[in-house]
């Protein structure tokens, strides 16, 4: 990853395309630790809404860059809130736009990962952490709780006892504890995170689109459904992928013994 330097006058958010049809978004306010004030949700909700329609987009990787993650919700505009005034926050609109990207998201943590940070983390579909990661839920500390998923999104990826450990006494966990608790993937060295993340994201790329999303989507579907719906679900996007060019592409590829050339149909 390269050394994240922004000044305060920077975008919160800087995007580039580092492979073919990879889109990188990095959280760029080093100096407050990447902390999640409105802005940058504003700006990440709209690079997310661009990269959702650009068909050019096939998978999305996720970074705070070299040294943090994020470190949450912003404290400080936090502490300008009312329980009328959050329930008026724009901010659940964008938090809306992070749940409901379709295409496959690659995250690469480094350094701490905490609060709204990890709940960010924690909606990407595949978590590559540096060795140095901290995740966390301190939420409690501040008197509040996880308020962007945190409490259902670790409960999922850690079960009951890890999830309330963590948000009832706010203490971080290590990145090996992470990979345990299978809310990671895969640990690297620090310095090569927003590598792998990439190759993994350069990887999904090269698949078929249609069969990445709905992929994701009948994975995501066990979430809200019972097991005999999102089983239904799953053999209904099975067929419906049938009907696409990438998969006579995939077949007639394997057939003639050469790599598939997915366009997207
Ligand atoms: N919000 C706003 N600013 C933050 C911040 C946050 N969450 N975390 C760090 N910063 C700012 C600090 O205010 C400080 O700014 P100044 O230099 O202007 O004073 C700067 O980042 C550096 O912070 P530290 O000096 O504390 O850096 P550190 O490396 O010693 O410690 C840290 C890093 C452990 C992340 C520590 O900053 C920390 O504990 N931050 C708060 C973590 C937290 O409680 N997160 C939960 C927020 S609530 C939430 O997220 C709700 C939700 O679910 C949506």
């Amino acid at each position: 990853m390269t050394e994240n330097t922004a000044t305060a006058d920077e975008p919160p958010v800087l995007l580039d395309d580092p492979a073919p049809h990879v889109r990188r978004i990095t959280l760029n306010r080093p100096r407050a630790r990447n902390a999640l004030n409105t802005a940058l949700l504003r700006q990440l909700a709209a690079a997310l809404s661009d990269a959702a329609a650009d068909d050019g987009v096939r998978c999305l990787l996720l970074t705070g860059g070299p040294k943090v993650f994020a470190a949450g919700a912003d404290i400080h505009e936090m502490a300008a809130h009312d329980a009328v005034s959050i329930q008026q926050d724009e901010r659940p609109r964008y938090w809306k736009a992070v749940r409901e990207f379709p295409k496959p998201v690659v995250a690469a943590v480094n350094g701490y990962c905490l609060g709204g940070g990890n709940e960010l983390a924690m909606h990407a579909d595949i978590l590559v952490a540096g060795e140095s990661a901290r995740f966390g839920q301190p939420e409690i500390n501040l008197g509040i709780i996880p308020g962007a998923g945190g409490t259902q999104r670790l409960l999922h990826a850690a079960g009951k006892a890890r999830t309330l450990k963590m948000v009832l006494t706010g203490e971080l966990v290590s990145a090996a504890e992470a990979l345990a608790m299978g809310l990671v993937a895969e640990v690297t060295p620090d310095a090569e995170t927003g590598d792998r993340a990439l190759e993994l994201a350069r990887t999904i790329a090269a698949k078929a689109p249609l069969a990445a999303r709905l992929a994701k989507e009948a994975v995501l579907k066990a979430y809200e459904m019972p097991l005999s719906a999102a089983l239904d679900h799953e053999r209904k996007l099975f067929s419906l992928l049938f009907a696409t060019e990438d998969r006579r592409e995939g077949i007639r590829a394997f057939t003639e013994k050469r790599p598939p050339v997915f366009s997207g149909r």
